[in-house]
Protein backbone atom coordinates (compact mmCIF):
# COMPACT_ATOMS: atom_id res chain seq x y z
CA UNK A 1 0.00 0.00 0.00
CA UNK A 2 1.25 3.38 -0.84
CA UNK A 3 1.43 6.28 1.78
CA UNK A 4 -0.28 4.75 4.08
CA UNK A 5 2.84 4.20 7.27
CA UNK A 6 2.44 5.36 10.57
CA UNK A 7 3.20 9.01 10.47
CA UNK A 8 3.25 9.41 7.11
CA UNK A 9 2.13 13.05 5.81
CA UNK A 10 -1.35 12.67 3.41
CA UNK A 11 -1.35 15.92 1.43
CA UNK A 12 2.04 16.95 1.70
CA UNK A 13 4.57 16.18 0.10
CA UNK A 14 7.24 13.84 0.74
CA UNK A 15 9.51 11.57 -1.06
CA UNK A 16 8.59 7.82 -1.47
CA UNK A 17 11.50 6.70 0.08
CA UNK A 18 14.86 7.94 2.26
CA UNK A 19 15.78 11.10 2.77
CA UNK A 20 14.80 14.46 1.76
CA UNK A 21 16.33 18.07 2.83
CA UNK A 22 15.36 21.66 1.55
CA UNK A 23 13.52 22.52 -1.78
CA UNK A 24 15.31 22.99 -4.97
CA UNK A 25 14.79 24.74 -7.96
CA UNK A 26 11.11 25.23 -7.76
CA UNK A 27 10.17 26.79 -11.03
CA UNK A 28 6.42 26.83 -13.36
CA UNK A 29 7.23 25.57 -17.08
CA UNK A 30 4.46 24.37 -19.41
CA UNK A 31 1.67 23.59 -17.29
CA UNK A 32 3.62 22.16 -14.47
CA UNK A 33 4.94 23.06 -11.16
CA UNK A 34 8.51 21.27 -10.45
CA UNK A 35 10.10 20.86 -7.08
CA UNK A 36 13.14 19.31 -6.76
CA UNK A 37 15.01 18.37 -3.44
CA UNK A 38 18.28 17.48 -1.61
CA UNK A 39 17.44 13.67 -1.50
CA UNK A 40 19.98 11.33 -0.55
CA UNK A 41 17.94 8.20 -2.47
CA UNK A 42 20.70 5.44 -0.41
CA UNK A 43 19.46 6.27 3.20
CA UNK A 44 17.63 8.13 5.50
CA UNK A 45 19.81 10.15 7.13
CA UNK A 46 21.54 12.94 5.05
CA UNK A 47 24.43 11.62 2.94
CA UNK A 48 26.00 12.43 -0.55
CA UNK A 49 23.27 15.12 -2.02
CA UNK A 50 21.34 14.38 -5.20
CA UNK A 51 18.24 16.73 -6.70
CA UNK A 52 14.85 14.29 -6.09
CA UNK A 53 12.37 15.40 -8.54
CA UNK A 54 8.78 15.74 -8.85
CA UNK A 55 5.76 17.48 -10.88
CA UNK A 56 2.53 18.87 -10.09
CA UNK A 57 -0.08 20.56 -11.92
CA UNK A 58 -2.00 22.12 -8.92
CA UNK A 59 0.46 22.20 -6.20
CA UNK A 60 -1.34 19.39 -4.64
CA UNK A 61 -0.91 16.23 -6.26
CA UNK A 62 2.10 15.62 -7.04
CA UNK A 63 4.09 12.91 -9.52
CA UNK A 64 7.51 11.08 -8.42
CA UNK A 65 10.00 11.55 -11.31
CA UNK A 66 13.45 10.32 -11.91
CA UNK A 67 16.53 11.83 -9.58
CA UNK A 68 17.67 14.75 -11.84
CA UNK A 69 20.91 15.84 -11.03
CA UNK A 70 23.62 13.21 -9.31
CA UNK A 71 27.08 13.98 -8.09
CA UNK A 72 29.75 14.08 -10.66
CA UNK A 73 33.41 14.86 -11.28
CA UNK A 74 32.52 18.11 -9.36
CA UNK A 75 31.14 16.69 -6.48
CA UNK A 76 27.53 16.20 -4.83
CA UNK A 77 24.67 18.30 -5.75
CA UNK A 78 23.26 21.29 -2.93
CA UNK A 79 20.85 23.42 -2.70
CA UNK A 80 19.88 26.06 -5.58
CA UNK A 81 17.43 26.86 -8.02
CA UNK A 82 15.60 26.99 -11.98
CA UNK A 83 14.34 29.51 -13.93
CA UNK A 84 13.11 29.25 -17.77
CA UNK A 85 15.60 30.82 -20.02
CA UNK A 86 12.67 31.98 -22.50
CA UNK A 87 14.92 33.62 -24.71
CA UNK A 88 17.55 31.32 -24.94
CA UNK A 89 20.35 33.46 -23.70
CA UNK A 90 22.02 30.42 -22.38
CA UNK A 91 22.04 29.07 -26.41
CA UNK A 92 21.22 25.93 -24.55
CA UNK A 93 17.97 25.32 -26.61
CA UNK A 94 18.70 26.39 -30.12
CA UNK A 95 16.25 29.71 -30.08
CA UNK A 96 13.66 27.65 -28.17
CA UNK A 97 12.77 28.38 -24.37
CA UNK A 98 13.64 25.42 -21.73
CA UNK A 99 15.13 25.03 -17.83
CA UNK A 100 18.41 25.58 -16.73
CA UNK A 101 19.45 24.48 -12.81
CA UNK A 102 21.84 26.19 -10.98
CA UNK A 103 23.59 24.48 -7.93
CA UNK A 104 26.02 24.53 -5.97
CA UNK A 105 28.32 21.69 -6.61
CA UNK A 106 30.20 20.86 -3.27
CA UNK A 107 33.49 18.17 -2.86
CA UNK A 108 35.87 18.12 -0.98
CA UNK A 109 39.76 19.43 -1.55
CA UNK A 110 41.90 16.76 -2.27
CA UNK A 111 44.76 17.52 0.22
CA UNK A 112 43.06 19.26 2.69
CA UNK A 113 39.64 17.68 2.76
CA UNK A 114 38.00 21.07 3.40
CA UNK A 115 34.82 21.70 2.03
CA UNK A 116 34.74 23.27 -1.41
CA UNK A 117 31.29 24.87 -2.84
CA UNK A 118 30.94 26.19 -6.44
CA UNK A 119 28.38 27.22 -8.56
CA UNK A 120 27.28 24.94 -11.06
CA UNK A 121 24.10 24.92 -13.90
CA UNK A 122 22.41 22.11 -15.79
CA UNK A 123 20.04 22.27 -18.34
CA UNK A 124 17.08 20.33 -19.89
CA UNK A 125 14.90 20.59 -22.71
CA UNK A 126 12.47 18.07 -22.35
CA UNK A 127 10.68 19.49 -19.32
CA UNK A 128 12.77 18.93 -17.07
CA UNK A 129 12.80 15.05 -17.10
CA UNK A 130 16.47 14.73 -18.49
CA UNK A 131 18.79 17.28 -17.52
CA UNK A 132 22.67 18.34 -19.36
CA UNK A 133 25.53 19.27 -17.35
CA UNK A 134 26.70 22.22 -18.64
CA UNK A 135 30.67 21.42 -20.15
CA UNK A 136 31.82 24.65 -18.43
CA UNK A 137 31.05 23.72 -15.02
CA UNK A 138 31.84 25.30 -12.81
CA UNK A 139 30.50 28.76 -13.13
CA UNK A 140 31.14 30.74 -10.12
CA UNK A 141 34.27 30.25 -7.91
CA UNK A 142 35.46 32.16 -5.22
CA UNK A 143 37.60 29.49 -3.16
CA UNK A 144 38.78 32.07 -0.41
CA UNK A 145 35.00 31.31 1.22
CA UNK A 146 33.99 28.03 2.87
CA UNK A 147 30.48 28.37 3.08
CA UNK A 148 29.56 29.42 -0.74
CA UNK A 149 26.27 28.06 -1.89
CA UNK A 150 22.59 28.03 -2.37
CA UNK A 151 22.55 30.21 -5.57
CA UNK A 152 18.63 31.27 -6.26
CA UNK A 153 18.57 33.05 -9.75
CA UNK A 154 16.32 35.30 -11.44
CA UNK A 155 15.56 37.70 -14.45
CA UNK A 156 15.68 40.99 -13.47
CA UNK A 157 13.60 43.25 -16.12
CA UNK A 158 14.56 47.10 -15.89
CA UNK A 159 18.25 45.89 -15.93
CA UNK A 160 17.82 43.23 -18.17
CA UNK A 161 20.23 40.59 -16.09
CA UNK A 162 20.20 37.36 -14.42
CA UNK A 163 20.25 38.31 -10.67
CA UNK A 164 21.87 35.47 -8.58
CA UNK A 165 21.81 35.62 -4.85
CA UNK A 166 23.87 33.07 -2.56
CA UNK A 167 25.13 32.93 0.79
CA UNK A 168 28.20 33.53 1.71
CA UNK A 169 29.18 32.51 5.49
CA UNK A 170 27.77 35.16 7.32
CA UNK A 171 26.23 37.29 4.44
CA UNK A 172 24.77 36.93 0.71
CA UNK A 173 26.54 38.02 -2.54
CA UNK A 174 24.72 38.99 -5.42
CA UNK A 175 25.77 38.56 -9.05
CA UNK A 176 25.05 39.68 -12.51
CA UNK A 177 24.69 37.49 -15.77
CA UNK A 178 23.56 38.00 -19.87
CA UNK A 179 23.76 34.35 -20.29
CA UNK A 180 23.29 32.20 -16.90
CA UNK A 181 27.00 31.37 -17.79
CA UNK A 182 29.31 33.67 -16.64
CA UNK A 183 28.84 36.00 -13.61
CA UNK A 184 29.99 39.35 -12.23
CA UNK A 185 30.30 40.48 -8.59
CA UNK A 186 27.34 43.16 -8.26
CA UNK A 187 26.91 43.64 -3.88
CA UNK A 188 27.13 41.99 -0.90
CA UNK A 189 24.55 42.58 2.08
CA UNK A 190 24.36 41.04 5.44
CA UNK A 191 27.30 41.85 7.64
CA UNK A 192 25.35 43.20 10.68
CA UNK A 193 22.15 42.89 9.45
CA UNK A 194 19.50 40.83 11.02
CA UNK A 195 20.45 37.52 13.01
CA UNK A 196 23.51 35.83 12.62
CA UNK A 197 23.19 32.90 15.05
CA UNK A 198 24.01 30.43 12.59
CA UNK A 199 25.42 29.98 9.14
CA UNK A 200 23.49 31.49 6.06
CA UNK A 201 21.78 29.78 4.17
CA UNK A 202 19.38 29.42 0.74
CA UNK A 203 18.49 32.71 0.20
CA UNK A 204 15.79 34.20 -1.74
CA UNK A 205 14.78 37.61 -3.79
CA UNK A 206 11.39 38.74 -4.54
CA UNK A 207 9.35 41.53 -5.27
CA UNK A 208 5.99 42.01 -3.31
CA UNK A 209 3.39 44.25 -3.30
CA UNK A 210 1.89 45.94 -0.50
CA UNK A 211 -1.79 45.67 0.52
CA UNK A 212 -2.41 44.50 -3.12
CA UNK A 213 -1.39 47.68 -4.68
CA UNK A 214 0.42 47.40 -8.06
CA UNK A 215 2.55 50.70 -7.44
CA UNK A 216 3.57 50.19 -4.44
CA UNK A 217 6.10 47.07 -4.08
CA UNK A 218 9.16 46.00 -2.02
CA UNK A 219 11.45 43.47 -2.02
CA UNK A 220 11.84 40.80 0.21
CA UNK A 221 15.30 38.91 1.01
CA UNK A 222 14.48 35.27 2.46
CA UNK A 223 17.74 34.08 4.74
CA UNK A 224 17.67 30.52 6.32
CA UNK A 225 20.32 30.17 9.71
CA UNK A 226 21.73 26.70 10.65
CA UNK A 227 21.38 25.22 13.44
CA UNK A 228 23.81 26.50 15.90
CA UNK A 229 24.31 24.36 19.71
CA UNK A 230 23.99 27.83 21.66
CA UNK A 231 20.57 28.45 20.33
CA UNK A 232 17.72 26.70 21.54
CA UNK A 233 15.62 27.61 17.96
CA UNK A 234 18.04 25.48 16.05
CA UNK A 235 17.81 26.25 12.29
CA UNK A 236 15.22 28.73 11.49
CA UNK A 237 14.49 31.40 8.54
CA UNK A 238 14.61 35.14 8.78
CA UNK A 239 13.42 37.88 6.08
CA UNK A 240 14.05 41.27 5.23
CA UNK A 241 12.47 43.81 4.03
CA UNK A 242 13.94 46.39 1.35
CA UNK A 243 14.28 48.17 -1.75
CA UNK A 244 16.86 46.22 -5.00
CA UNK A 245 17.87 48.08 -7.96
CA UNK A 246 19.65 45.42 -10.26
CA UNK A 247 22.85 45.34 -8.21
CA UNK A 248 22.07 46.03 -4.30
CA UNK A 249 19.56 45.48 -2.17
CA UNK A 250 19.05 48.10 0.80
CA UNK A 251 17.39 46.93 4.06
CA UNK A 252 14.05 49.22 4.92
CA UNK A 253 14.52 48.39 8.91
CA UNK A 254 17.04 49.21 11.44
CA UNK A 255 20.35 46.18 10.94
CA UNK A 256 19.35 45.01 14.48
CA UNK A 257 15.59 44.21 13.04
CA UNK A 258 15.17 40.31 13.23
CA UNK A 259 11.88 39.09 11.54
CA UNK A 260 11.07 35.37 11.71
CA UNK A 261 8.88 33.97 8.70
CA UNK A 262 7.64 31.34 11.33
CA UNK A 263 7.10 31.11 15.01
CA UNK A 264 7.25 27.09 14.69
CA UNK A 265 10.61 25.32 14.65
CA UNK A 266 9.68 23.35 11.17
CA UNK A 267 10.05 25.24 8.26
CA UNK A 268 13.36 25.94 7.30
CA UNK A 269 15.06 26.55 3.70
CA UNK A 270 12.05 27.66 2.34
CA UNK A 271 12.30 29.88 -1.24
CA UNK A 272 9.93 30.78 -3.82
CA UNK A 273 8.31 29.22 -7.32
CA UNK A 274 10.36 31.10 -10.06
CA UNK A 275 7.90 31.89 -13.47
CA UNK A 276 4.97 32.04 -12.39
CA UNK A 277 2.76 33.14 -15.09
CA UNK A 278 2.26 36.93 -14.72
CA UNK A 279 -1.96 36.55 -15.11
CA UNK A 280 -1.73 33.97 -12.03
CA UNK A 281 0.43 37.01 -10.24
CA UNK A 282 1.35 34.75 -6.63
CA UNK A 283 4.33 34.74 -5.28
CA UNK A 284 4.03 30.58 -3.88
CA UNK A 285 6.63 28.80 -1.28
CA UNK A 286 6.87 26.11 0.32
CA UNK A 287 10.00 25.35 3.21
CA UNK A 288 11.20 21.91 4.68
CA UNK A 289 9.45 20.88 7.31
CA UNK A 290 12.19 19.91 9.75
CA UNK A 291 14.90 21.37 12.01
CA UNK A 292 18.29 20.79 11.50
CA UNK A 293 18.43 19.94 15.22
CA UNK A 294 16.74 16.40 15.14
CA UNK A 295 16.12 16.23 11.84
CA UNK A 296 18.15 13.45 11.05
CA UNK A 297 16.55 11.87 14.59
CA UNK A 298 12.90 11.61 13.97
CA UNK A 299 10.73 8.51 14.35
CA UNK A 300 9.92 8.03 10.60
CA UNK A 301 11.24 4.62 9.26
CA UNK A 302 10.77 4.47 5.55
CA UNK A 303 11.93 8.03 4.37
CA UNK A 304 12.30 11.54 6.14
CA UNK A 305 10.84 14.97 6.31
CA UNK A 306 8.18 16.61 4.54
CA UNK A 307 7.55 20.18 3.02
CA UNK A 308 5.35 22.34 4.16
CA UNK A 309 1.73 23.32 2.29
CA UNK A 310 2.69 25.27 -0.38
CA UNK A 311 1.87 29.30 0.50
CA UNK A 312 1.37 31.96 -0.87
CA UNK A 313 3.55 35.18 0.21
CA UNK A 314 2.33 38.86 0.45
CA UNK A 315 2.84 42.29 2.47
CA UNK A 316 0.56 43.71 4.49
CA UNK A 317 0.26 47.01 6.73
CA UNK A 318 -0.19 45.94 9.83
CA UNK A 319 -0.03 48.47 13.16
CA UNK A 320 3.23 48.04 13.96
CA UNK A 321 4.43 48.59 9.73
CA UNK A 322 4.56 45.97 6.78
CA UNK A 323 4.92 42.52 7.52
CA UNK A 324 5.57 39.24 5.88
CA UNK A 325 2.07 37.22 5.38
CA UNK A 326 1.39 33.83 4.36
CA UNK A 327 -1.42 31.71 3.06
CA UNK A 328 -2.07 28.58 2.08
CA UNK A 329 -2.81 28.42 -1.68
CA UNK A 330 -6.48 27.71 -2.62
CA UNK A 331 -5.62 24.58 -4.45
CA UNK A 332 -5.80 22.80 -1.12
CA UNK A 333 -9.36 23.56 -1.28
CA UNK A 334 -9.99 20.78 -3.89
CA UNK A 335 -9.23 17.92 -1.43
CA UNK A 336 -11.86 19.30 1.48
CA UNK A 337 -14.10 16.72 2.54
CA UNK A 338 -17.41 16.01 5.46
CA UNK A 339 -17.78 19.42 5.96
CA UNK A 340 -18.80 20.41 9.19
CA UNK A 341 -20.11 23.81 9.95
CA UNK A 342 -21.19 25.98 13.38
CA UNK A 343 -21.67 29.47 13.56
CA UNK A 344 -22.79 32.09 16.69
CA UNK A 345 -22.06 29.39 19.28
CA UNK A 346 -20.72 30.21 22.73
CA UNK A 347 -18.26 27.53 23.90
CA UNK A 348 -17.92 27.16 27.70
CA UNK A 349 -15.49 25.52 29.78
CA UNK A 350 -15.79 21.84 29.84
CA UNK A 351 -17.88 21.42 26.60
CA UNK A 352 -16.68 19.95 24.18
CA UNK A 353 -18.47 21.10 20.99
CA UNK A 354 -15.86 18.39 18.87
CA UNK A 355 -16.51 15.20 20.92
CA UNK A 356 -18.02 12.94 18.26
CA UNK A 357 -14.68 13.74 15.65
CA UNK A 358 -11.26 11.73 15.19
CA UNK A 359 -8.70 12.04 12.94
CA UNK A 360 -5.58 13.12 11.74
CA UNK A 361 -5.40 14.97 8.37
CA UNK A 362 -8.02 17.75 8.57
CA UNK A 363 -8.59 21.57 8.31
CA UNK A 364 -10.27 24.03 10.15
CA UNK A 365 -11.07 27.26 9.68
CA UNK A 366 -12.65 29.54 12.90
CA UNK A 367 -13.45 32.90 13.93
CA UNK A 368 -13.03 33.95 17.64
CA UNK A 369 -14.74 36.34 18.79
CA UNK A 370 -13.61 37.19 22.84
CA UNK A 371 -15.48 36.57 25.70
CA UNK A 372 -14.53 35.80 29.40
CA UNK A 373 -12.21 33.39 28.45
CA UNK A 374 -8.40 33.81 29.33
CA UNK A 375 -7.41 31.19 26.97
CA UNK A 376 -9.17 29.01 24.73
CA UNK A 377 -8.50 27.09 21.42
CA UNK A 378 -7.99 23.45 20.05
CA UNK A 379 -6.68 19.91 20.98
CA UNK A 380 -5.50 17.85 18.18
CA UNK A 381 -4.16 14.26 18.22
CA UNK A 382 -5.14 14.04 21.46
CA UNK A 383 -5.83 10.17 23.27
CA UNK A 384 -5.38 9.51 27.55
CA UNK A 385 -1.59 9.98 26.72
CA UNK A 386 -0.78 12.65 24.41
CA UNK A 387 -2.37 15.95 22.88
CA UNK A 388 -1.17 18.92 20.76
CA UNK A 389 -2.55 22.21 22.06
CA UNK A 390 -3.37 25.17 19.61
CA UNK A 391 -4.16 27.45 21.52
CA UNK A 392 -4.77 31.35 22.45
CA UNK A 393 -3.87 33.57 25.10
CA UNK A 394 -5.73 36.67 26.18
CA UNK A 395 -3.57 38.41 28.12
CA UNK A 396 -0.44 37.69 26.81
CA UNK A 397 -1.98 38.46 23.08
CA UNK A 398 -0.26 35.11 21.98
CA UNK A 399 -0.73 32.18 19.48
CA UNK A 400 0.78 28.80 20.74
CA UNK A 401 1.58 25.28 19.92
CA UNK A 402 2.18 23.11 22.85
CA UNK A 403 3.87 19.90 21.53
CA UNK A 404 4.95 18.97 25.28
CA UNK A 405 3.00 16.06 25.34
CA UNK A 406 2.36 15.36 21.57
CA UNK A 407 3.72 12.10 21.44
CA UNK A 408 7.00 10.84 20.65
CA UNK A 409 9.60 13.27 22.01
CA UNK A 410 12.22 11.09 22.83
CA UNK A 411 14.27 11.25 20.17
CA UNK A 412 15.75 15.12 20.97
CA UNK A 413 15.59 16.68 24.13
CA UNK A 414 14.63 20.31 22.68
CA UNK A 415 11.91 18.70 20.49
CA UNK A 416 8.98 18.67 23.04
CA UNK A 417 8.44 22.59 23.62
CA UNK A 418 5.47 25.42 23.77
CA UNK A 419 6.15 27.57 20.42
CA UNK A 420 4.35 31.47 20.58
CA UNK A 421 4.25 34.56 18.77
CA UNK A 422 2.36 37.66 19.38
CA UNK A 423 -1.42 37.94 17.45
CA UNK A 424 -3.24 40.85 17.87
CA UNK A 425 -6.80 40.49 17.97
CA UNK A 426 -8.94 42.36 15.57
CA UNK A 427 -12.15 44.13 16.49
CA UNK A 428 -11.80 41.69 19.60
CA UNK A 429 -11.51 38.96 16.87
CA UNK A 430 -8.80 36.16 16.24
CA UNK A 431 -9.09 34.02 13.65
CA UNK A 432 -7.40 30.61 12.81
CA UNK A 433 -6.39 28.11 9.75
CA UNK A 434 -5.15 25.16 10.63
CA UNK A 435 -3.80 22.10 9.15
CA UNK A 436 -2.76 19.06 10.61
CA UNK A 437 -1.72 16.29 8.76
CA UNK A 438 -0.45 12.71 10.75
CA UNK A 439 2.95 14.21 11.75
CA UNK A 440 2.85 17.82 11.41
CA UNK A 441 0.42 21.40 12.55
CA UNK A 442 0.34 24.20 10.51
CA UNK A 443 -1.15 27.24 12.36
CA UNK A 444 -2.00 30.46 10.47
CA UNK A 445 -3.42 33.48 13.15
CA UNK A 446 -5.17 36.23 11.71
CA UNK A 447 -4.99 35.66 8.03
CA UNK A 448 -1.56 34.69 8.15
CA UNK A 449 0.23 37.28 10.25
CA UNK A 450 1.29 34.83 12.26
CA UNK A 451 2.50 31.27 11.33
CA UNK A 452 2.99 28.16 13.84
CA UNK A 453 4.85 25.05 11.72
CA UNK A 454 5.38 22.57 13.85
CA UNK A 455 6.07 18.31 13.38
CA UNK A 456 4.23 15.78 16.00
CA UNK A 457 4.95 12.51 16.87
CA UNK A 458 1.33 11.26 18.12
CA UNK A 459 0.88 8.10 19.85
CA UNK A 460 -1.23 5.46 17.71
CA UNK A 461 -4.54 6.12 18.77
CA UNK A 462 -4.10 9.86 19.24
CA UNK A 463 -7.12 10.89 16.93
CA UNK A 464 -9.81 12.43 19.16
CA UNK A 465 -10.23 16.29 18.96
CA UNK A 466 -11.27 18.80 21.69
CA UNK A 467 -12.16 22.52 21.35
CA UNK A 468 -11.54 23.97 25.07
CA UNK A 469 -11.90 27.37 27.03
CA UNK A 470 -10.91 27.85 30.28
CA UNK A 471 -11.67 30.48 33.01
CA UNK A 472 -14.91 31.80 30.75
CA UNK A 473 -16.62 31.25 27.43
CA UNK A 474 -15.59 32.43 23.84
CA UNK A 475 -17.70 32.74 21.18
CA UNK A 476 -17.32 31.21 17.90
CA UNK A 477 -18.48 33.47 15.01
CA UNK A 478 -17.68 30.93 12.31
CA UNK A 479 -15.88 27.58 12.31
CA UNK A 480 -15.42 25.38 9.19
CA UNK A 481 -13.96 21.93 9.82
CA UNK A 482 -12.81 19.74 6.86
CA UNK A 483 -11.18 16.25 6.85
CA UNK A 484 -8.82 16.27 4.12
CA UNK A 485 -8.33 13.71 1.29
CA UNK A 486 -4.73 11.74 1.03
CA UNK A 487 -3.43 13.17 -2.78
CA UNK A 488 -1.53 10.38 -2.67
CA UNK A 489 -3.64 7.32 -3.29
C1 LIG B 1 20.37 23.91 4.10
C2 LIG B 1 21.61 23.26 3.51
C3 LIG B 1 22.11 24.08 2.33
C4 LIG B 1 22.88 23.08 1.54
C5 LIG B 1 22.05 21.83 1.73
C6 LIG B 1 22.85 20.57 1.76
O1 LIG B 1 19.55 23.03 4.78
O2 LIG B 1 22.59 23.12 4.51
O3 LIG B 1 22.87 25.20 2.72
O4 LIG B 1 22.98 23.43 0.20
O5 LIG B 1 21.36 21.98 2.95
O6 LIG B 1 22.03 19.45 1.75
Amino acid sequence: KYYTERYRPQFHFSPEANWMNDPNGMVYYDGEYHLFYQYHPNGITWGPMHWGHAVSKDLVHWEHLHIALKPDEHGTIFSGSAVVDWNDTSGFFNGKSGLVAIFTHADLYPESERPRQRQSIAYSQDNGRTWMKYEGNPVLVDETITDFRDPKVFWHTETKNWIMILAAGQTVRLYTSVDLKTWEFASEFGEEHGSHEGVWECPDLFELEIDGDQNNKKWVLFLSIGDDPTYEEGSRTQYFIGDFDGKTFTNNHSPDTILWIDRGRDNYAGVSWSDVPIEDGRRIYVGWMSNWRYANVTPTKEWRSAMTIPRVLSLKTLENGVHLVQTPVKELQTIRENPITITNKTIIPNDNLLSDLKGNAFEIVVEFELGGAHEFGFKVCKSDSAETIIGYNVEKKKLFLDRTKSGDSSFNNSFAGIHDGELVPKDNKVKLHIFVDWSSVEVFGNDGELVITDLIFPHENSQDLEMYAKGGNVIINSLELYTLKSTWS
